[in-house]
């Protein structure tokens, strides 16, 4: 027996009660950040989507409101993004500026000759007997001809009250295929150089751009996809915005893709990236190479917020703190699901690319109330340093300098049994998190592998490390390489220890926040 309470996230978005996968709808708005998320509000198994909705005016406090969107005839709300319409170019906000949701609408005829049961299938399944919440809304028939000749169907509604109620749009779906599948999870923006709204949207392992002029009729400029990046899994939750290069002037588009697990391959559900140019109809990427977001297995699925202020700047991403490889196995009681932190994002050149770096938003700092300062302290094999505290949360920012060593490991010691491991070895150049004694991890076998990235040998090491109830998101090179990953110890921690192995470590400039 275990006590989910003892998983639930202090500085991460986590529903109160049920289900929750991807954000949606990032949007700033009126003083509010809002947060749209994949829910099932009967439940804490993935089944029929809706919205939820939560707001917070820091990014780390969140408050839940009401559902936003329940699922209709046209079938249940799956992913997708909310803008600010500023200049009515809809025609629904006579009055003043509002929230449109672009979302998709899913629905899927059951295959009664097969036994397919992906978590698709098995929603739809599901929409026609488990009702609780009383919602009226109907199945498609398997095999009937009225059924629509589409599957997913791009929906709008709109709120005229900061988003807190919403109302359909009469004539959805506003985009719909007849040849493609999984269309899915449309993610809209202004495009200012033409005066046009852009969609990026999946369409099975390619994206579509289209554009608008009132958000209502959309246009197919373009796809992108075959033969560039990975294709393991199903194209899902892409996003599109211009970043800036770090210490200059300029900057370049990135593309977000979100790449589905496929069971037989690699490593789950993940999220990769493409650099390059876009002139408001195509995009052109910099380079054929694939380049990976986060190298946990937990950020699956992020997008950024819209109309973040000019006077702010910050381009600001969320991710699912999940995987589907294992979402459905984890220890949920009656709460299933959380974000990872919302990072800023900016590009960062590294030999003949950009690399994407990321760093939790500084509004975070303000929840760490004790600084341990470790500034001019010598690590080594004999001589660790170690932090006891029982801190719930610990934010762990190390810069350390050496004349060569073998392995620098931070653990995080949360039992006297259960540890965390994360550690740089310097003659493979991996950084690696090590999960496997952190507590519950035989969900799935993939859980408990080891997750690294490569980091290139140097004579300075920088990592942070934010430790919250049921994860650790490593930062790597000022925020250029992360690994996200959850935990679930039965504490969160009891004590920290630093060491190196093979020489010694000065640390300086380094610091652990607890809470
Ligand atoms: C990504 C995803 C989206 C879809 C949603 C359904 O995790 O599969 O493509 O819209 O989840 O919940």
């Amino acid at each position: 027996t275990f006590d989910v309470q003892l998983y639930k996230p202090k500085l991460h978005f986590s529903p109160g009660q049920n289900w929750i996968n991807d954000p949606n709808g990032l949007v700033y708005f009126e003083g509010e950040y809002h947060l749209f998320y994949q829910y099932h509000p009967h439940s804490t198994v993935s089944s029929t989507m809706h919205w939820g909705h939560a707001v917070s005016t820091d990014l780390i406090q969140w408050k839940e409101l009401d559902v936003a969107l329940h699922p209709d005839e046209q079938g249940t709300i799956f992913s997708g993004s909310v803008v600010v319409d500023w200049n009515n170019t809809s025609g629904l906000f006579p009055d003043e500026p509002g929230l449109v949701a672009i979302y998709t609408s899913h629905l899927e005829p059951i295959d009664r000759n097969s036994q397919q049961t992906d978590r698709y299938t098995q929603q739809t399944e599901s929409m026609g007997h488990e009702n609780p919440g009383g919602e009226v809304f109907s199945t498609a028939a398997p095999d009937t001809v009225s059924a629509p000749p589409y599957l997913d169907g791009q929906c709008i509604a709109f709120s005229h009250d900061r988003g807190r109620t919403w109302t359909k749009y009469e004539g959805n779906p506003v985009l719909t295929s007849s040849t493609d599948r999984d269309v899915r999870d449309p993610k809209v923006f202004w495009y200012r150089p033409k005066g046009y709204w852009v969609m990026v949207v999946a369409t099975g392992q390619n994206v579509s751009f289209y554009t608008s002029r009132n958000l209502l009729d959309w246009k197919l400029e373009s796809r992108f996809g075959e033969g560039f990046g990975s294709h393991e899994g199903v194209w899902e939750c892409p996003d599109l915005f211009r970043l800036p290069i770090e210490g200059t002037e300029s900057w370049k588009w990135v593309l977000l893709v979100s790449t589905g697990d496929q069971p037989e391959l690699g490593n789950g559900s993940r999220t990769q990236y493409f650099v390059g140019s876009f002139d408001g109809r195509q995009f052109m990427p910099e380079y054929n190479r694939i380049q990976w977001l986060d190298y946990g297995r937990d950020n699956y699925a992020g997008v950024s917020f819209s109309d973040i202020p000019e006077q702010d700047g910050r381009r600001i991403y969320m991710g699912w703190m999940n995987n589907w490889r294992y979402a459905r196995e984890l220890p949920a009681g009656d709460w299933n699901g959380a974000m990872t932190l919302p990072r800023t994002l900016c590009l960062r050149p590294l030999k003949n690319q950009l690399l994407i770096c990321q760093r939790p938003v500084a509004e975070l700092d303000r929840y760490f109330t004790e600084k341990h300062k470790l500034s001019g302290i010598t690590v080594s094999n004999k001589q660790p340093y170690e932090l006891i505290t029982a801190a719930a949360i610990a934010d762990i920012r190390l810069r350390a300098q050496h004349d060569g060593l073998d392995e620098l490991t931070v653990t995080i010691h949360h039992t006297a049994e259960q540890y965390t491991t994360i550690g740089y070895h310097a003659t493979s150049e991996l950084l690696s998190v090590r999960r496997e004694h952190s507590g519950r991890s035989d969900f799935d076998p993939l859980f408990a592998r080891g997750q690294q990235v490569h980091i290139p040998y140097s004579s300075h090491l920088n990592l942070r490390i934010v430790l919250d109830s049921c994860s650790v998101e490593v930062f790597a090179g000022d925020g250029m390489y992360a690994i996200t990953s959850l935990i679930f110890p039965d504490q969160a921690c009891q004590r920290i220890v630093i060491q190196s192995r093979g020489g010694d470590a000065r640390l300086y400039d380094s610091f652990i926040y607890t809470g």
